[in-house]
């Protein structure tokens, strides 16, 4: 079975558009085979953005692991501020940057990268649904590796299921930054991590 995160070029194709509300505003988005969630917002993005105080958002934000582009491309329409996106995903890059003209978003930039290696900045803002099944040790690369892509008082914002172990990792972001869980929705805690 071929995981959303895997690169396939033999993945086969079917490209067409999905319709999502966000705060009464309609934005639509370009999905295919082999991105995350590709029915509709998923629902711990989209408690996640709800939880963001989204028009204060300003500076540099980095949407990590970005699928076809929700969180970056929303919080762009919503904020002044400058916004990256990666994805390990060719075709989730493909996706987001044809997503980025249907929305018509501006200071927005799309590109590939493993983890932060074609990173060669700092945020303001990192915002992130991350990428569970690809194992702890890898999720904790990108959530403690974060810091080093952080500014001072720089905020990693990221969404978990209690299932999927947020406890543990809360405990565990604790003793790097300076943690509070600032929604619950569900089972999914909406956390934020101050690089301080
Ligand atoms: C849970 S999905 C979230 C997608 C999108 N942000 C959303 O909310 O719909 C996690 C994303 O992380 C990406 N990812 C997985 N491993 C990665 C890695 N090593 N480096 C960068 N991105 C990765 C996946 O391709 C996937 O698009």
């Amino acid at each position: 079975m071929s995981h959303y995160f895997t690169k396939n070029n033999n993945l086969k194709s079917d490209e067409y558009i999905i319709n999502i509300l966000f705060k009464e505003k309609k934005y639509s988005f370009y999905v295919d085979y082999g991105v995350f969630s590709k029915k509709g917002l998923d629902f711990g993005t989209r408690s996640l953005l709800e939880s963001l105080d989204i028009e204060k958002i300003n500076g540099n934000v980095l949407d990590f692991g970005c699928g076809y582009g929700p969180i970056g491309i929303i919080v762009s329409d919503n904020s002044n501020a400058q916004i990256d996106m990666l994805d390990i995903n060719d075709r989730a890059i493909k996706l987001t940057k044809k997503n980025i003209e249907l929305n018509r978003v501006k200071n927005i930039n799309a590109f590939e990268s493993d983890i932060f290696e074609n990173v060669n900045k700092k945020y303001n803002f990192i915002i992130t649904n991350p990428p569970i099944r690809v194992g702890k040790e890898i999720l904790y690369k990108i959530l403690f590796g974060a810091k080093e892509y952080l500014e001072k008082n720089g905020e990693l914002w990221l969404v978990i299921n209690k299932n999927q172990g947020a406890k543990s990792l809360l405990n565990d972001l604790s003793k790097e930054y300076n943690v509070e869980v600032v929604n619950k929705k569900k089972s999914f805690y909406i956390i934020r991590a101050i690089n301080n």
